[in-house]
């Protein structure tokens, strides 16, 4: 095995040059990430000179340094946003004492659990994305495409330094673990259901990094409060990351809707098959995608009520979005929130204690940044003088967890019976044949400055890079 040159390859700010033990469980680990990200990372980029940023350190100079560089080679680093040495717990029953440096005792298995469910995400993602670069719309989008991908590395990075650190031969186990599950697999899959999920095309990708990317950051900013305070520096770091993951999906919709409407325009036509016919995606295609995409996201919060929020919150593992914002008592006991219930086939709302019901808040609040952006693409319709919008499906759509599984919905939010759910369904989730017209669109474009015709160039490039640089170097 070669040794590391810890301040060289792995940029970091937590020491691991003087850590022995840190540094010898990651020489561990560090042949098994590359192989996996060999096996299982993007498809056929190993010659590959992408413009990346990487992160050298947490100041506003080092957190983004660009430069061509093979992704194999990526300096995965390892981040904390600096501390506060008096840093106290603000939320839970423990509200007021100091913040935790280390693990303790009786919240081991919990801060266990939280950590690996975060860090099971970041490999998946990239084994759900590993495709897509055969089939790039442009340059620039295939390194966007990358440049997610190698973040999502280092987010996995992110989560086994504090694993390895901090939870001792668990933690290495643990680690380990994380290589071997893989998206979609019958017998390992990862933990969570949409990332389990195929990302089979462009439209998909950008729907995901959208929405899921977007659980992401609600969910880091929800550990970011933690009162275990080294998970807290490393989230606010990813998160600082994360802000990029979603303006690709957020911009990448808003091309694919923007050239879509300029196909209408030019064919004075809303009907679907003639917008198909010229080589763009029609706007119920995308609703469907977008139905889709927004309820696996959604059902990531988890069960609607749950005993175990209501522990991660009042021992202080994990707070509310905006937890510091918020100007309520930050111990919640006594309080109540409003969920959906399902009684006699019907939703109902019901009061239900508030501790219990944190997945809701938070998915609530998800709901909200989302319908924000879903406005953003609706301007670019109104722009181009369409009248059709997009909008976000019923909360109650689709949903596989918590008690809203139980029934059906139409988007717009009626209860509908099995027999109306099997005829329309095909207008409401994409179908089969939404996916085969959408593959049919899929063709490498990667000459600088060229664009496939599915999609609008950017307004700009990276970095204030022009939009035709080389932004990646085939070798
Ligand atoms: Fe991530
Ligand atoms: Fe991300």
């Amino acid at each position: 095995m070669s040794t590391v040159n810890y301040s060289e390859k792995i940029p970091n700010n937590v020491n691991l040059g003087e850590d022995r033990t840190l540094q010898r469980a990651l020489e561990g680990w560090q042949p098994n990430f590359v192989n996996w990200w060999d096996d299982v990372g993007p498809d056929g980029s190993t010659a590959y000179e992408v413009y990346l940023r990487t992160a050298v350190s947490v100041d506003p100079q080092g957190w983004a340094q660009f430069g061509h560089v093979k992704m194999r080679d990526y300096r995965w680093g390892i981040f904390l946003n600096p501390g506060d040495a008096n840093r106290e717990i603000h939320f839970g029953d423990h509200k007021g004492e100091k913040a935790w440096q280390d693990v303790p005792g009786e919240h081991r298995a919990n801060l266990r659990r939280i950590i690996v469910t975060q860090g099971d995400t970041e490999p998946a993602s990239v084994e759900q994305q590993r495709h897509l670069g055969l089939t790039a719309p442009s340059m620039y989008d295939l390194r966007n495409l990358y440049q997610i991908n190698v973040e999502e590395g280092r987010h996995l990075w992110a989560m086994v330094y504090l694993l390895h650190k901090h939870f001792g031969r668990d933690g290495r186990e643990e680690a380990e673990a994380l290589l071997q599950r893989q998206s979609g697999d019958q017998d390992n899959p990862r933990i969570l259901g949409a990332f389990n999920e195929k990302t089979p095309d462009w439209l998909a990708f950008f729907m995901f990094t959208y929405f899921t990317d977007r659980d992401g950051k609600f969910q880091l900013s929800a550990l970011a409060e933690s009162a275990f305070d080294p998970l807290a520096r490393t989230t606010k770091f990813m998160l600082t990351e994360e802000a990029h993951h979603m303006f690709v999906g957020e911009s990448g919709v808003s091309r694919v809707l923007q050239r879509t409407a300029q196909v209408m325009n030019e064919l004075k036509t809303d009907d679907p098959q003639k917008v198909r016919a010229a080589g763009a995606i029609d706007l119920g295609t995308i609703q469907r995608y977008l139905n889709f995409h927004y309820s696996v996201t959604i059902d990531l919060f988890g069960a609607d009520q749950s005993s175990n929020a209501a522990i991660f919150y009042s021992s202080g593992l994990k707070g509310r979005y905006e937890e510091g914002k918020r100007t309520d008592d930050h111990v919640l006991k006594g309080q109540t929130y409003k969920v959906l219930e399902v009684v006699n086939g019907q939703l109902v709302e019901k009061d239900v204690p508030m501790l219990n019901a944190l997945n809701e808040v938070l998915r609530d609040d998800f709901i909200k940044d989302s319908v924000a952006g879903v406005q953003r693409w609706n301007k670019v319709l109104e722009k181009a003088g369409i009248p059709t919008r997009l909008t976000v499906p019923h909360k109650a759509f689709n949903r596989q967890i918590g008690a809203l599984a139980g029934i059906k919905m139409s988007p717009d939010g009626r209860v509908v019976n099995e027999a109306e759910w099997a005829a329309k369904k095909n207008e409401w989730l994409p179908t089969p044949d939404d996916f085969a017209f959408v593959a049919s669109l899929m063709g490498r474009v990667v000459d600088p400055g060229k664009f496939a015709g599915w999609i609008a160039p950017p307004v700009m490039g990276i970095n204030r890079q022009p939009v035709d640089f080389e932004y990646v170097r085939f070798g």
